[in-house]
């Protein structure tokens, strides 16, 4: 018998909303439950003492409630954070988003990569261990950006974010030849899941052209290849879930999940 699975997402704020439109991209029947815990908005300036403590409480709450078959924490900071504690703590299989730092190494020909998150990821002994085991023969910039999260979120609320504001977070991202005896940073990790909200602004910002790493199409194969693990999927026709998708915003925010995905599907609502 196949199933038609339960996922919730769970981010900071809408940065998550970048990876969930590649998981409802691979999996359009499934149920979804967006949680923005945009109370304690932005992430990026929490100690992983506050963030642990924030969420295993969160997360199990939000288990108990819509008993989910999987768990996609579609935030770099709380990834870095809290995934230990939280496999610790709960049976469900989690899925994280980390900085795709293996990935950028391998795609980087002049071997130098920047790592663009909150102060937070950047910080991190998580992502520190990253560098050391998958950077390879790469210099790794990290850039830990106090704002560009918060600049995203206005930006896709309408507001006018300025040129100077996103440019001032992302150039030292670059790092130019010369310096440090190397060639000239070719790859940016997108190590926060607000910043693909912005990629327009930053390819036609940036000083030169950089690939852009974004692990969101990543997340989504590995949490349909986790799913598939626990029975046949359903086919991808609309759902047949007797419970409609849901939005919860932790400040009390109300919006429906459709209306905000409807942006990243070309205005139309997914199914
Ligand atoms: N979306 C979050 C991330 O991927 C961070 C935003 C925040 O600072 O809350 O890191």
């Amino acid at each position: 018998m196949s199933y038609s699975p339960t996922i919730l997402v769970l981010d900071s704020g809408l940065g998550g909303l970048t990876v969930l439109r590649e998981i409802v991209n691979a999996l359009p029947a499934a149920r979804y439950i967006y949680v923005a815990d945009d109370a304690f908005f932005p992430y990026g300036r929490l100690s992983e003492e506050d963030i642990i403590a924030r969420v295993v409480p969160l997360v199990g709450e939000l288990i108990g409630a819509h008993a989910p078959d999987i768990v996609v924490i579609a935030c770099n900071t709380m990834s870095v954070s809290v995934l230990g504690p939280l496999r610790a703590a709960y049976p469900a299989p989690f899925v994280g988003t980390v900085p795709a730092i293996k990935p950028a190494c391998a795609a980087s020909k002049t071997k130098r990569v920047s790592v663009l998150g909150t102060r937070a990821t950047v910080q991190r002994e998580y992502t520190q261990a990253l560098i050391r085991n998958h950077a390879q023969a790469c210099t790794v910039t990290l850039v830990g950006a106090a704002r560009l999260a918060s600049l995203a979120e206005d930006a896709l609320s309408g507001k006018l974010v300025s040129d100077a504001d996103i440019l001032s977070e992302i150039t030292p991202c670059f790092v130019p030849a010369g310096e440090g005896g190397g060639l000239r940073t070719d790859a940016v990790v997108l190590a926060c899941t607000h910043y693909p909200l912005l990629l327009d602004r930053l390819l036609r910002l940036a000083p030169w052209p950089v690939s852009w790493i974004d692990p969101a199409p990543a997340i989504a194969r590995r949490v349909v290849d986790l799913l598939g693990l626990l029975g046949p999927l359903a086919p991808n026709t609309a759902g047949d879930h007797d419970r409609p998708p849901e939005m919860i915003f932790t400040s009390g925010r109300s919006r429906t999940l459709a209306d905000a995905l409807a942006p990243f599907f070309g205005g139309r609502v997914p199914a």
